[in-house]
């Protein structure tokens, strides 16, 4: 962390407000922005939150359930405990960590929502392949627990696989859409992948 880097992160204004409203990350704002577009999660739904760490969407994910809803998280690393929140560690990579969530989601889902990042390497094409990698797993878990009529965002770091994996989404949905939230910075290459209308051809 340089000086340089801390003074940029007080003058943010969603890490100041983040602090302020008591959001684990920025990134609640985005969660919040994107539903506020396009009205993902409903009072009541069960919502998966695919790389959770170290919470700000599964607070807001939480607080759009209300307490008739249910939040499981996974990620990776470790997550503080969030009332009304279950959290699982663990890869999604992994078909065991799959398995459990599944296990946990006996009745499907109605929302599956992903904000995870590969680890940084600097290299854009490697990490453009690795986002669109970890996209394609939340994707997949989305289609094996997702109820009929379901809702599905994924964050991807864009690039020319990009469309590919936007058009698996528009196969599974009624509708497609890709979003950049305003909490999201203006120079960042990510973008949200949006599928609304799960369309279940297991039924
Ligand atoms: C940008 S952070 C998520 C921030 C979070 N949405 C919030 O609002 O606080 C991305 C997370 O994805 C997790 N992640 C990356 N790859 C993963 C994987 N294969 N399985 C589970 N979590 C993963 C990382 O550990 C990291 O915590």
């Amino acid at each position: 962390m340089t000086k340089r880097w801390r003074a940029e992160r007080r003058r943010d204004h969603y890490y100041t407000k983040a602090k302020r409203e008591h959001y684990r990350s920025r990134a609640s704002y985005k969660l919040k922005q994107i539903d506020y577009r396009f009205d993902l999660v409903r009072p009541g739904n069960i919502v998966v939150d695919l790389g959770a760490s170290p919470g700000g969407w599964s607070q807001v994910a939480a607080e759009l359930v209300g307490p008739e809803g249910k939040v499981i998280a996974v990620d990776l690393d470790r997550m503080v405990p969030i009332e009304g929140v279950t959290f699982l560690r663990g890869d999604i990579r992994e078909e065991a960590v799959v398995r459990r969530l599944l296990e946990m989601t006996p009745d499907g889902a109605d929302v599956v929502i992903s904000d995870m990042s590969p680890n940084i390497s600097g290299n854009y094409a490697y990490d453009h392949a690795r986002s669109i990698e970890l996209c394609e797993h939340a994707l997949r878990f989305a289609a094996s627990v997702l109820r009929e009529g379901g809702n599905f965002l994924c964050k991807m770091f864009y690039g020319d696989m990009s469309g590919r994996f936007s058009a698996q989404v528009r196969e599974k949905f009624d509708e497609m859409h890709m979003h950049h939230p305003k909490a999201s910075r203006e120079t960042s290459s990510e973008l949200y992948v949006i599928g609304i209308g799960f369309r279940d051809r297991r039924t």
